[in-house]
């Protein structure tokens, strides 16, 4: 986690909730004075939150397999291609705000539909001139799957059916798919009452997207290739990978709107006997733009003479933006409209020193190529979306229930969309990369993979290892930094540049050593290629070393929990060091290596002395939170890798009792939202709390402990990214951080039992 941890009162203190300070307080906090800024502030939330309160909550069918479960995410997710292109709706409608990243700032996309001449907005809200603001269309309903988010709209007169789908291809069976930074927004118009509807369309995308300052200048282009018209916007400056941090965007690369100009486009007149393209891009100011296409159905062909100018931001100014529009002409039968949203970073991350691409540009010579593939396969990128969501709804279901599923669903495109996959030109290989996104956005943080790991290991185990062999190759002394510790490293830098040595870690010994054990023995279960792991067995076998000289009592030090601060003789930590030197024994075994039992008995024996000190009987049986801590608790979720790895009777042979023991305790002092972490308060973490859940034998236990995490999304008023960390009585408020977080794919625990050990009952 991020590098200084934050007592919990401090944190507590801090938290406020997040929606309220939405308009990039980043940027314009250096321009306007605090009360400005809470002026804007709410006037906004009175206008474009409150104006949809009186029609009451819209809620959102999610889990439709197994009964409908009503479940109001806290945000819809739309378009999540990478750690960087993210964008969200945090409301209940797609019309009630405007678009934003993930840590609430501004990311603007706008889009509109016009029918027989009159306007309405399908995505956004305005930020300017609400007098000239289109109505919004009215929300049928929402569907959030794990690749793709279904709106459906109705114009307020009743005149058209206006269905548009979000969707990205993080398919984790295809590396191509997987990496290729193009998002669908697909539009189905078609007649409700039978007549024939004159149908404009009209989307746009901020430059937002592309700068990190709203000062920063940027230029447009407007481009033909591939069969499509497209445009991009990029900052004039283009300094690749200059920039790391959190809550940064990059300013280099360029954001790319295009669509397929339909077979008359070039022939098409107007009434006057002028050449109209049906289709048109243009950037510039959103104003006119926007008020171009209310008035005439269109954006102008003439085009806005500021380019270069500064990307803009906030309310009340024009900022810069790309757009598209399409004139439908009449609909009556569906008619179909894609645009395509990608973004081309020229460069993805940098690594000790060598700047590496993302992976699709290995297939393709320019973005313009990737979107030329990508409308060709519309139709069957729609459809394998359909299957994909269906598909892995259908199994969460029967796994974890319909909350579990409802949850979880949304977990998958908020994992996948942390990570980045790139090409290392000189081992020839695909290589990934993580963004500990909130909280210090942190380079494939060892802590923040291993909870995001299920999710992998479930659906690709190899891309799990794909993840960590750029920390395995550090730490091995492959780069231009040296690691000099016995046990592994927590971080390689912060994205997207990894430059990290020694002293810039933030230790944690037992941890990190334990995840890593943890993480290459599930990978090697689930593959034949042993040949990756064996340059690192010398190291590993130090790393082993290491966590045996310091069990079966851990000393003061920080574990993945590093809010709470450091703690000695952490019995769930202890928990996770004892089942890695098992673990570490596998491996050696697998790697057909010597003197691989010593380590399982020593594993053993350290098993031994833990349940010894670590248990307590009143009121009920379950564990400590550290050795002799008498009176306290902890859930200890990290022994459910002992199963996970299916290391059957080591290294606690009384596994199953324990495990059972501690699903009844937990079951016994659940809060409204879950079972808190420990007996420190209230606060829990939701990774962790699904593990404990994943303890438990019975379907009807997994279900009764997920309930907490169900509700709590369900529930909770803060509109962030699902976060991980939260008060179990009070559903809120969370921390400032800890939203939007990888961890989530912890969730696929559950799913690994599943499909390893068969049916649940
Ligand atoms: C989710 O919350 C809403 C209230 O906001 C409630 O009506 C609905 O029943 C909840 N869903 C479940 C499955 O409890
Ligand atoms: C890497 O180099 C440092 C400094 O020489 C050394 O202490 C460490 O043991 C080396 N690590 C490995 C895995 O060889
Ligand atoms: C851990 O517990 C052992 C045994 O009770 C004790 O000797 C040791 O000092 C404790 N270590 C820490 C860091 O509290
Ligand atoms: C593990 O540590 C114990 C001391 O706690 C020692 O007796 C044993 O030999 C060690 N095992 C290995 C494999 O190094």
């Amino acid at each position: 986690m991020d590098h200084t941890y934050v007592r919990l009162e401090e944190a507590k203190a801090e938290a406020q909730p997040t929606q309220q300070q939405p308009l990039s307080w980043r940027r314009r906090g250096r321009q306007l004075g605090l009360t400005t800024l809470a002026a804007v502030c709410v006037t906004a939330i009175t206008v474009f939150f409150c104006g949809a309160c009186p029609e009451g909550l819209q809620r959102l069918v999610l889990a439709k397999n197994d009964g409908p479960v009503a479940f109001q995410p806290p945000t819809i997710p739309l378009l999540m291609l990478d750690p960087y292109f993210q964008v969200h709706m945090m409301a209940e409608k797609a019309t009630d705000d405007v678009t934003r990243g993930w840590y609430s700032d501004m990311r603007e996309m706008q889009g509109m539909i016009r029918v027989d001449g009159t306007s309405y907005r399908f995505l956004g809200a305005c930020t300017v001139n609400s007098d000239d603001c289109p109505a919004p269309m009215e929300q049928v309903s929402v569907d959030i799957g794990t690749v793709r988010t279904d709106f459906v709209f109705h114009d307020p007169q009743g005149r058209v059916e206006l269905r548009v789908t979000y969707m990205g291809t993080p398919y984790t069976d295809d590396e191509e798919l997987f990496a290729r930074p193009v998002g669908y927004v697909v539009h189905d118009v078609e007649s409700l009452d039978g007549n024939d509807h004159d149908v404009q369309l009209y989307l746009d995308a901020s430059a937002e997207h592309a700068t990190f300052e709203a000062d920063d200048v940027v230029e447009w282009d407007g481009w033909e290739q591939s069969g499509l018209k497209g445009i991009r916007v990029g900052t004039v400056a283009q300094q690749f990978l200059h920039r790391h941090g959190d809550k940064v965007n990059l300013d280099w690369g360029f954001l790319h709107l295009a669509a397929q100009p339909s077979a008359v486009d070039s022939e098409h007149k107007d009434a006057e006997g002028t050449h109209q393209p049906l289709t048109i891009v243009r950037g510039g100011g959103a104003l006119d733009n926007r008020a171009d296409f209310i008035s005439t159905g269109h954006v102008s062909r003439t085009p806005d003479q500021g380019n270069p100018r500064p990307c803009g931001e906030g309310a009340e100014e024009d900022k810069t933006i790309i757009s598209v529009s399409q004139d439908m002409q009449t609909v009556n039968e569906a008619k179909r409209h894609v645009v395509l949203v990608a973004y081309d970073d020229v460069y993805a991350v940098k690594y000790y020193g060598h700047k590496l691409k993302g992976f699709w540009r290995e297939k393709y010579n320019s973005i313009q190529e990737a979107m030329g593939d990508a409308i060709k396969e519309t139709d069957a990128m729609m459809a394998k979306g359909a299957a994909h969501d269906a598909s892995e709804v259908e199994k969460l279901t029967k796994a974890g229930g319909a909350e579990y599923a409802a949850v979880t669903r949304i977990a998958y495109r908020q994992t996948m969309a942390a990570l980045k996959l790139v090409w290392n030109e000189d081992l020839g290989t695909t290589w990934m990369f993580l963004k500990e996104i909130s909280t210090n956005g942190d380079m494939n943080t060892v802590d923040v993979v291993y909870p995001a790991s299920p999710a992998l290991l479930y659906h690709n185990p190899m891309l799990l290892q794909k993840l960590l062999v750029p920390m395995l190759s550090f730490a091995n002394n492959e780069t231009s930094m040296e690691y000099s510790k016995p046990f592994s490293p927590h971080e390689l830098g912060v994205y997207p540049v990894a430059d990290h040595g020694t002293k810039a870690q933030e230790p944690m010994p037992m941890e990190n050593t334990g995840n890593m054990f943890f993480m290459i023995l599930a990978i090697l279960q689930r593959s034949q290629d042993h040949a990756w792991v064996e340059p690192y067995y010398p190291m590993l076998k130090t790393w082993a070393d290491y966590l045996n000289s310091t069990l079966p009592f851990p000393e003061h030090q920080l574990c993945t929990d590093d809010f709470r601060g450091p703690l000695g003789n952490n019995t769930n930590l202890a928990a996770k060091g004892i089942v890695a030197l098992e673990a570490f024994a596998e491996i050696c075994h697998t790697l057909d290596r010597a003197d691989c039992a010593a380590y399982s008995t020593a594993a053993v024996h350290h098993a031994e002395v833990w349940t010894a000190l670590a248990r307590e009987t009143v009121p009920m049986p379950h564990t400590r939170l550290a050795y002799g801590d008498e009176g306290s608790f902890s859930i200890v979720y990290n022994l459910l890798w002992q199963r996970l790895l299916q290391l059957g009777a080591k290294p606690f042979a009384n596994y199953d009792d324990l495990a059972a023991e501690e699903v009844r305790f937990y079951l016994s002092i659940a809060n409204a939202y879950g079972t808190p972490m420990d007996s420190r308060d209230h606060m829990v973490k939701t990774d962790w709390l699904s593990w404990a859940a994943a303890m438990a034998e019975e379907k009807a236990d997994f279900e009764r402990l997920f309930h907490g995490i169900f509700r709590f999304f369900n529930e909770s008023t803060v509109r962030v990214p699902l976060s991980d960390f939260y008060n179990t009585v009070t559903a809120g408020p969370i921390l400032h951080g800890f939203r939007d977080r990888p961890v989530i794919g912890a969730l696929y625990a559950k799913m690994l039992l599943h499909s390893t050990e068969g049916e649940a009952k």
